[in-house]
């Protein structure tokens, strides 16, 4: 965790901001990925410069391995700003190929979306380009290219962006943690795996073969103090792998996901999360009673002895209790931060029915959305400001976590009974054979991606496009 030291800031001051005015106050720390430094000491702007390139990484027991990066790591740096502040991120294209910068969930300005499609360009090896917008919801984001991301993602282009609510919605916590999760497919070598095309990985997208937690695959050790009580960020930027964890002798609430922070009367216990690619949920973690040490597993499926397909947990996050701390007077997740969506209508009318589906091309497998495939893409048009439902049908087994560009939505229903997924979202998993009904105001005017997050999907034509107007 970097925070601006009195020198750091002082050098700034030098280079030119008249002596009245304040630099931005350093945010809320978030550990676990190292923050980017603000290049910009005004208030109500953050200021970035990110570079994708190429840089031998230190991934897995310690060994060095060929990755692409924001900045030399990956997950790239933290990025942070107030909600409504202005973003300004300059993105500087050391790569032998094209690539852009996505800010995922985030309802910008299209033009700012980082989506290569119509006029909207990619960034060209060896330029630069600096996007700038306003952050209009308080939230755990992330950001990724949105060119060839099954291929840029993987090999390590990713990294995570937070939006600081106001000071008085802010959850009272000991520590505010950040846990970005991710698997990658390394061969014997230590190398990332070259891109398979075969069968499955077109069927289901590709699934690695090490569990990653803010880049290392060794489990994190947490300390805390007694009666403490911490606040987790989870993100998934995996290609394709749905992340079910588990916690052991831990009280979780889930209190936020996509879009922020939940009302309290929306947050619940659980002892078990299912996180789709591409999406975030937020955590509120105690010790049990009586507990010294707790766990968050992920759950695999592996072959036993056997052969049978059987669950392994894998350890990713060690919580200790640390007796030398002071008791915690911290109270937790007390405000009620966001303004909900209107609430799920009844879901009697569908205003956009769309069907996933797959057929055999000549090339492999191909991935529809109403029976068209990007490029030669499904478009369909929404009404600026309405609540409007959405039907996601999926008539084949695997299952496609569905993100929608530039807007939230809600979860209405899955197979016809209405569920409880509360919280503004930009991603939902929908289930093989599953139909599932989500409803959103499209708050915001363009036109927009609507894809599957699998990113072996979306490059085998997933993806339409919503015109919002
Ligand atoms: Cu995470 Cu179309 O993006
Ligand atoms: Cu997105
Ligand atoms: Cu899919």
């Amino acid at each position: 965790m970097r925070r601006p030291t009195l020198v750091t800031l002082a050098l700034v001051c030098l280079a030119g901001c008249p002596a009245e005015e304040e630099p931005t106050a350093s945010f809320p720390p978030v550990l676990g990925v190292e923050a980017a430094e603000d290049l910009d000491p005004a208030d109500g702007v953050v200021e970035y410069a990110l570079t994708a390139g190429e840089s031998r990484v230190e991934l897995v027991d310690g060994e060095r391995t060929d990755m692409w990066t924001f900045n030399g790591t990956s997950p790239g740096p933290l990025l942070q700003a107030r909600v409504g502040d202005t973003m300004r991120v300059t993105v500087t294209n050391d790569l032998d190929e094209p690539t852009t910068v996505h800010w995922h969930g985030l309802r910008i300005d299209v033009a700012m979306d980082g989506v290569v499609h119509g006029d909207l360009p990619a960034i060209a090896p060896g330029e630069s380009f600096t996007y700038e917008f306003v952050v209009p919801d308080a939230g755990t984001f992330w950001y990724h290219p949105h060119v060839r991301s099954h291929i840029q993602v993987e090999a390590g282009l990713y990294g995570p962006l937070i939006v600081h609510e106001r000071d008085e919605d802010r959850p009272d916590v000991d520590a505010d943690r950040l846990f970005v999760l991710d698997d990658i497919l390394v061969d014997d070598d230590g190398e990332i795996a070259g891109h398979a095309t075969n069968h499955p990985t077109q069927m289901h997208g590709r699934s690695g073969n090490v569990l990653l937690v803010n880049g290392s695959d060794g489990d994190t050790r947490v300390e805390i103090a007694p009666e403490g009580v911490e606040r987790w960020r989870l993100v998934n930027t995996a290609n394709a792998r749905t992340m079910t964890l588990r916690f052991e002798d831990l009280e979780v609430r889930e209190i936020g996901a996509d879009g922020g922070l939940w009302p309290q009367t929306f947050t619940r216990s659980i002892d078990e999360l299912t996180l789709p690619v591409g999406a975030r949920a937020e955590l509120e973690v105690r010790l049990a009673d009586a507990a010294d040490r707790g766990r968050m597993d992920q759950i695999v499926l592996a072959l036993d002895a056997g052969g049978n397909v059987v669950e392994q947990a894998v350890e990713q996050i060690d919580v200790r209790l640390d007796d030398d701390q002071e008791v915690s007077a911290a109270t937790g997740h007390t405000a009620d931060p966001t303004e909900p969506l209107a609430p799920a209508s009844d879901g009697a009318e569908i205003d956009h029915p769309l069907v996933f589906q797959a057929y055999q091309g000549v090339d492999g497998v191909v991935w529809t959305i109403n029976d068209r495939a990007w490029p030669d893409a499904y478009e369909w048009q929404a009404d600026l400001g309405a609540m409007q439902t959405i039907e996601l049908r999926n008539l084949a087994g695997p299952e496609h976590p569905f993100h929608l560009h530039g807007q939230m939505f809600r979860v209405v229903s899955r197979d016809g009974e209405p569920v409880d997924e509360p919280g503004a979202r930009d991603t939902v998993l929908v289930g093989g054979l599953e139909t599932v009904v989500i409803e959103s105001d499209f708050s915001n005017p363009g036109m927009w991606m609507a894809h599957c997050h699998i990113l072996e999907h979306a490059e085998l034509g997933m993806m339409s496009l919503v015109e919002v107007r």
